[in-house]
Order: C-alpha cells, then sequence, then structure tokens
C-alpha cells in the first residue's frame, strides 16, 4: 500500500469504517495486501476477475496464483491480465504452494461446488460467480461446508449494483407505493446473445442448470432482493421450440459448417482475436468449441421459459425468460397496495434516446469494462391509485459492465473506502442459495408437472422477512 493510501485508509479506520468493508471482515493483517487465486480462467475469469482487478485494485490485492484445467487458456490468461504468478492444472496444488486469504472461483457452473467446498476447508474465503451451483444437493453442501469451517463466501451478484436496480430497491424500500402484491417481470434475450447460450456448455442442464438457473438466478437475486423476502413456491412451464433439435440442419461448428450461407445464426468466431486466443487455440486441450451449433441435437435446456413464484410475504410473481428476442432488454412492474412502478432497460422503441446501435454491438458494450460514461438515461414511472398523474425518475443509462453493475460491485469488494452497506448489496450464500432453488424448483415442476415447495429442496427455511437484511 503506498503512503497517500496508507494516510487515507488510517484515517478512515480511526472512524471505524475500514473495519466493516468486505475485505477487512476477512480475518487477515490489516495492511497486508490480500493474496488472490483464481480457478476458471476462462472469459469471465480472465477479463472482469482478472484483468480488471489487476489493474484497478494492485494497491489492496496481488494474484499468487491462477488455475484452470486447459493449461493453453490459463498461459493465455496470465498474458492477458499480465501477472506475474504461478499457473496451476489443480486447485489443491494451488492452495498448498501459494496460501492464498481469497480464492476466486469462475470455473464452469456445475463445478463451483468443488472449488467453493476446497477452498473453505483450506482456510481460504471465497468469492463465486453465479450461479452459486447447479442442483440442491450441491447447494445444501455448500452452505454446511460454509457454516462447518466458519470463512465466508460472497456470491457475484453484479445486477444488485447497477443503479438502475439500486434505485428500485431504495423505492421499495421507502415504501412508495405500498405494500406489494404482486410483480411482472419478463426479460428477453436477443438472437444475439440469447443464441450464444446455445452455442456454448451453458446449452446442456448438467453444465450449467439450465438458463433457470445459469441466467435467471441473476432475476430471481434480483426479486429477492428487491422483496426483501424468500421464496416458497414455484410452478413453471418451459420448451425448446427454436434451437437444438429444432433448426432444418445443423453441423458441429460454425467454422467447418456446410450451412453457413443458409443459418441465420451463423457467428463468425474469427473476427474477435481475444475468442480466437482463448477458446480457438485451446481446442486441442479439451475439444470444446466455443461456436457450436446452435442446433446440436443433444442440446438439452429449455429456450422459452415462465414461472409464478410465490414469496413468503404473499407477495405472487409473474415471470418470464425468452431467448431469441429481436431486441435484449426487460421489463418489471410491481403492484402496490397504494400504485404501481413500472420500468424497463434496453427497449428500443421506448429508449430516451432511440437506439442506432445493432444488437451484437449492443452486447459487446455490454461486456465491456470500459464504458463508464452514461449514454442517456434510465426511465423508473411511480403511478398513485386514484391519482392522474404519475412520477417519472430519470437515471443516468450505464450501457458497460452490466450496466455499471461489475465496476461498482469491485469497487465495494475490494477498494470500499469504509462505505456501508445500507441497502445490503453485499450477497452471501443464503442469498446465492434462494437465487437457485426458484430455478431447481422451476426445472422440478416442468420435469414432474406439479407445484414445487422450495422447503423440499434444502434445509434453508423461507422467511417473510428475510434474517438481516433490508
Ligand atoms: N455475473 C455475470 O454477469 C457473469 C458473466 C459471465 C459469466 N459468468 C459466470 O462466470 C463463470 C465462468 O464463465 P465464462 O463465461 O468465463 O466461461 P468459460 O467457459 O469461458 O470459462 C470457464 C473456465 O473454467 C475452466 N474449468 C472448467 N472446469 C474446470 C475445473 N474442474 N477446474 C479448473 N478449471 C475448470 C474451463 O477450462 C474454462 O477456462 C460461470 O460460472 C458463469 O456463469 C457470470
Amino acid at each position: 500500500m503506498n503512503r497517500r493510501d496508507f494516510v487515507k485508509n488510517t484515517s478512515l479506520l480511526s472512524a471505524g469504517s475500514l473495519l466493516a468493508t468486505p475485505l477487512a471482515n476477512y480475518s487477515m493483517p490489516l495492511f497486508a495486501k490480500k493474496r488472490l487465486a483464481m480457478i476458471g480462467t476462462g472469459m469471465r475469469g480472465s477479463s472482469f476477475w482478472g484483468e480488471t482487478i489487476h489493474k484497478n485494485y494492485s494497491d489492496f490485492v496481488e494474484f499468487v496464483g491462477l488455475c484452470d484445467i486447459n493449461p493453453g487458456r490459463v498461459a493465455y490468461a496470465k498474458k492477458k491480465m499480465g501477472v506475474n504468478c504461478k499457473v496451476y492444472a489443480d486447485l489443491e496444488t494451488m492452495i498448498a504452494e501459494t496460501k492464498p486469504d481469497i480464492v476466486i472461483v469462475t470455473t464452469r457452473d456445475d463445478q463451483h461446488d468443488l472449488h467453493i467446498v476446497k477452498a473453505l476447508e483450506s482456510g481460504c474465503e471465497v468469492i463465486t460467480e453465479k450461479p452459486m451451483t447447479t442442483d440442491e444437493v450441491k447447494c445444501q453442501r455448500i452452505l454446511e461446508t460454509e457454516k462447518r469451517v466458519g470463512k465466508k463466501v460472497i456470491v457475484g451478484f453484479n445486477y444488485r449494483y447497477m443503479p438502475h436496480t439500486t434505485k428500485l430497491k431504495e423505492l421499495l424500500m421507502a415504501n412508495r407505493i405500498g405494500d406489494i402484491t404482486s410483480v411482472d417481470f419478463h426479460w428477453y434475450l436477443n438472437t444475439y446473445h440469447g443464441a450464444d447460450y446455445f452455442r456454448r456448455w451453458h446449452a446442456y442442464n448438467r453444465f450449467g442448470g439450465s438458463l433457470w438457473v445459469h441466467k435467471a438466478s441473476h432475476h430471481f437475486d434480483l426479486l429477492n432482493w428487491w422483496l426483501n423476502s424468500d421464496p416458497v413456491e414455484v410452478m413453471a412451464y418451459g420448451s425448446l421450440e427454436n434451437y437444438g433439435k429444432n433448426g432444418n440442419f445443423r453441423g458441429k461448428n460454425c467454422r467447418n459448417c456446410a450451412h453457413t450461407k443458409d443459418c441465420k445464426f451463423y457467428w463468425d468466431i474469427t473476427k474477435s482475436q481475444q475468442l480466437m486466443d482463448l477458446y480457438a487455440a485451446n481446442e486441442q486441450y479439451d475439444g470444446y468449441f466455443r461456436d457450436g451449433c446452435v442446433f446440436r441435437d443433444d442440446i438439452d435446456i429449455w429456450d422459452k421459459m415462465s414461472a409464478q413464484i410465490k414469496y413468503a410475504n404473499g407477495v405472487i410473481v409473474n415471470y418470464s425468460l425468452t431467448t431469441y428476442s429481436p431486441y435484449e432488454g426487460w421489463r418489471i412492474a410491481f403492484n402496490g397496495k397504494n400504485g404501481r412502478i413500472d420500468t424497463w432497460q434496453d427497449i428500443p422503441f421506448q429508449e430516451g434516446s432511440l437506439e442506432k446501435i445493432s444488437q451484437a454491438e449492443r452486447h459487446t458494450m455490454e461486456m465491456s469494462q470500459n464504458k463508464e460514461e452514461p449514454t442517456g438515461f434510465e426511465e423508473i414511472i411511480i403511478s398513485d391509485n386514484f391519482k392522474p398523474s404519475f412520477e417519472s425518475v430519470k437515471l443516468p443509462k450505464y450501457k458497460g459492465g452490466h450496466g455499471g453493475g461489475d465496476k461498482r460491485m469491485q469497487d465495494y469488494i475490494f477498494n470500499n473506502q469504509g462505505l456501508s452497506d445500507p441497502m445490503s448489496h453485499q450477497a452471501g450464500t443464503r442469498d446465492g442459495a434462494f437465487s437457485i432453488l426458484i430455478g431447481i424448483a422451476a426445472r422440478k415442476s416442468i420435469e414432474q408437472r406439479r407445484p414445487v415447495q422450495i422447503s423440499e429442496l434444502t434445509d434453508l427455511v423461507s422467511l417473510a422477512v428475510r434474517p438481516g437484511k433490508i
């Protein structure tokens, strides 16, 4: 830590505030840099948790090890991140040799539990990407291990940190429209980004738990956080009607396909040097094709999903997820006893300034970590019962890094500078669990054609008001 930051942090400490920061909560010497190790050096690991942390927070943390089962990918990640640490193929060896304080888990979703549990049992704290895991048995094991070993897991719910979603939380906390009774929440993935889930490992239930877990856990976490209550029951429907076996032709992957001229979903990975270096150059090690055909016969996830979710506080949610929309965005409405809150993001014909960018460009901006300047505004409409007018709340719109959530979450975790957490942004395993349990219940509901109780899944008890949260 340099002198300027030492002085700044010492003065914060004298006010007692640094002790409240997430990293300071860890049982570590106060001014030592935290030792970070990462497992899973793919796109999210090497860029958002890797390069960005090293670039922005190296006064506070240092990478001591990187691990991936793909030796080519981990070598590339080390170069891209610009770090000078050892690389490993095995988590146990990395932890034993590098003695990290914190392990960042950014592997494939179905592997998270193995890495979270191993890191906790080795005495490390954990930061894991969402979804925390993919089924209820793995979920229970994580909850039990955390309790047994007394180390903590942070789940990286970046969507909570967007200024837009935060404003909704603030309005709901202030009871602006009275007690909430129901919610309509609809998420639209476009034919660019939505299709991309069907190209990758995400297309198989066994790897990503389906989009009910891989994708919708973001949305269910927002609902749980906004409503400050736990889900109790889920009834769901879903089908696979567009991708997978529904195609009229198919290949193995886009680069080797005979149908590129006829296929609306043809995608040329060779246009991205980063994707070529990260994936195509390393196919020899694991046989994984990043540009897999969206019409592969064995794709087994749903591409159309709809659910009703009952909460312990009585709220009923109508939720849907579409994966082949012409535009990517979302809409939500909260119905309260005194009125209604409506808002949306990225609906092209409702944008403050009509969007001229293509949906492909839009996705690139969303994933970019370098677009911090606002571009236009988000709007929240509040309508009061028995009043003819409505109130419009306008907020700056951030396109980059998941609506500005990525950067705010990392600042909160790695460079908190004494911020408290008045809106309970930070998420732990209980939040991680309830966010996936809705999707796991939805899967069971579709398969067994019945409403599924959240209490059937783990020993967590759903409460009307979440304990210790606001
Ligand atoms: N919060 C967000 O907005 C967001 C965005 C993108 C991805 N993610 C999450 O980040 C994680 C990684 O996603 P990605 O897009 O980088 O995927 P990816 O396929 O690019 O990377 C996953 C990496 O894990 C490695 N891996 C798999 N099993 C392993 C094992 N047993 N041991 C060591 N390494 C292993 C793979 O080789 C690969 O390099 C996923 O959990 C995903 O859900 C979150």
